[in-house]
């Protein structure tokens, strides 16, 4: 019996919901519970086989714990935003439930992606027997594991590190964001943040743009070095990493409505008075903006995303990259989503499954990587979101800024 309670009934939680839906002989029941109860049953209609729904204010500890009690789930599968990872943690740990998010904790009036508020729930887990994982969504999630297969499985030793996120989709929307609006400009507007030689490196956000050819067909495309939090667990887990830096794509479309955004004080973060009323200026502007649930049948093409690694394996240096492809239309037709919500929800429910079957359960706190990768890589496969390695001669991404 592997009864899974899922918070958050967004984009991601629907792809979770379904992929889950779809193993009823690993997730045998499963509860999807957010703050608006009606997104729960919305999503509940369209699944192959009954669930539990609940309304749940994932920031009020009592009220989880009220309901983890009630339902007694194994794992909470944590796909509400990054500003609820401590509530619910600390609801887990009340009620001896194990746990697993894809985002990191942010506090609501900072925009400061780390994990040392997260890393410190470990000796908590450990002495409760309990196992947190901690970003098993794609990126962060899937690029950590597959920086740890083959860090495994081609290196004896890693020295550089690029994680390239191409999304070539194309919603028709002159500005939308893929995933919750509020979180991806968040961190899409923060400075970047890169390693090298030991520590991190900052510089301006989208100070540093190259071009990448991605293979398959998908396209090139123009992608800007950016923070993203896996490149604080990997360069402490991979401690032999000279340079580790992440790429995402963005078109020039995209970023010139963020940039007027941003310059008229809409992507500001701290509570302004309106007529009297205070609102935060982001939030005013992800509730205008649509809903990244609503994108999957307008958006068509591809994502490309994975890692180069360049490193030593008997005494030669190598460079590999590892990669994944998946069509917007192929996620949508399959669980009525876009590709970048589909892409986050899969390895959500393999790193799920790989808890309720036993292969991830270790008592504490740990980030993706520091389990075996064999078990998640060899799910991938089988569920939507198969992988490719490439050995590359030489790899270089030239600056275009
Ligand atoms: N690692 C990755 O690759 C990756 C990629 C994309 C996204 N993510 C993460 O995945 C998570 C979900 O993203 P998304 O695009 O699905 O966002 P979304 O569409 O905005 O969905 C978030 C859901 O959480 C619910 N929620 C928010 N606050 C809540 C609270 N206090 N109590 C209960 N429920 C609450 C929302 O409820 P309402 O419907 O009432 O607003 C909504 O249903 C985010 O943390 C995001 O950072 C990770």
């Amino acid at each position: 019996m592997s009864k899974v309670m899922i918070i958050g009934a967004g984009g991601v939680g629907g792809v979770v919901a379904h992929k889950c839906a779809q193993l009823p002989d690993v997730f045998t029941e499963i509860v999807l519970a957010s703050r608006t109860e009606s997104k729960c049953k919305a999503i509940a209609k369209q699944l192959p086989r009954p669930i539990t729904t609940a309304q749940v204010d994932a920031d009020n500890v009592p009220e989880l714990v009220a309901l983890l009690r009630k339902e007694k789930p194994v794992l909470v599968i944590n796909v509400a935003l990054p500003y609820q990872d401590l509530t619910i943690m600390d609801a887990c740990l009340e009620v001896g439930v194990n746990y697993l998010d894809t985002a990191n904790y942010e506090p609501l009036d900072t925009a400061k992606f780390e994990y040392h508020w997260q890393w410190a729930y470990h000796e908590r887990f450990k002495e409760a027997g309990l196992t947190a994982l901690l970003g098993s969504g794609f990126d962060p999630g899937a690029t950590n594991v597959f920086t740890a297969y083959l860090a495994k499985h081609y290196f004896d030793e890693i020295h550089e590190l690029d994680i390239i996120d191409v999304n070539g989709g194309d919603h028709g929307y002159a500005f939308a964001t893929n995933f919750n609006p509020e979180i991806n400009i968040r961190e899409v507007t923060a400075e970047c943040r890169h390693w090298e030689n030991g520590g991190f490196v900052t510089t301006d956000a989208m100070s540093k743009k190259a071009r990448f050819t991605c293979p398959e067909e998908v396209g090139t495309y123009s992608i800007y070095r950016m923070y993203h939090e896996e490149l604080e667990s990997l360069s402490k887990h991979y401690p032999t990493l000279k340079r580790a830096q992440f790429w995402m794509s963005f078109s020039e479309n995209y970023l010139k409505h963020l940039e007027v955004l941003g310059n008229v004080g809409m992507t500001g973060i701290e509570p302004i008075d309106f007529n009297g009323q205070e609102i935060v200026p982001i939030q005013l502007l992800a509730r205008l903006l649509p809903d990244p649930s609503t994108l999957g049948p307008r958006t068509k093409g591809k994502t490309c995303i994975g890692v180069v690694v360049k490193g030593i394996k008997d005494g030669k240096e190598k460079i590999h990259y590892l990669y994944n492809i998946a069509d917007h239309q192929d996620c949508y037709k399959e669980v009525g989503s876009q590709a970048i919500s589909y892409t986050t929800g899969v390895p959500a429910m393999i790193g799920a499954m790989n808890m309720v079957q036993g292969d991830w359960i270790r008592p504490g706190v740990w980030n993706i990587e520091q389990f075996d990768p064999d078990p998640f890589m060899a799910a991938m496969n089988v569920h939507g979101l198969p992988w490719k390695v490439v050995e590359l001669d030489q790899f270089s991404l030239t600056d275009a800024s």
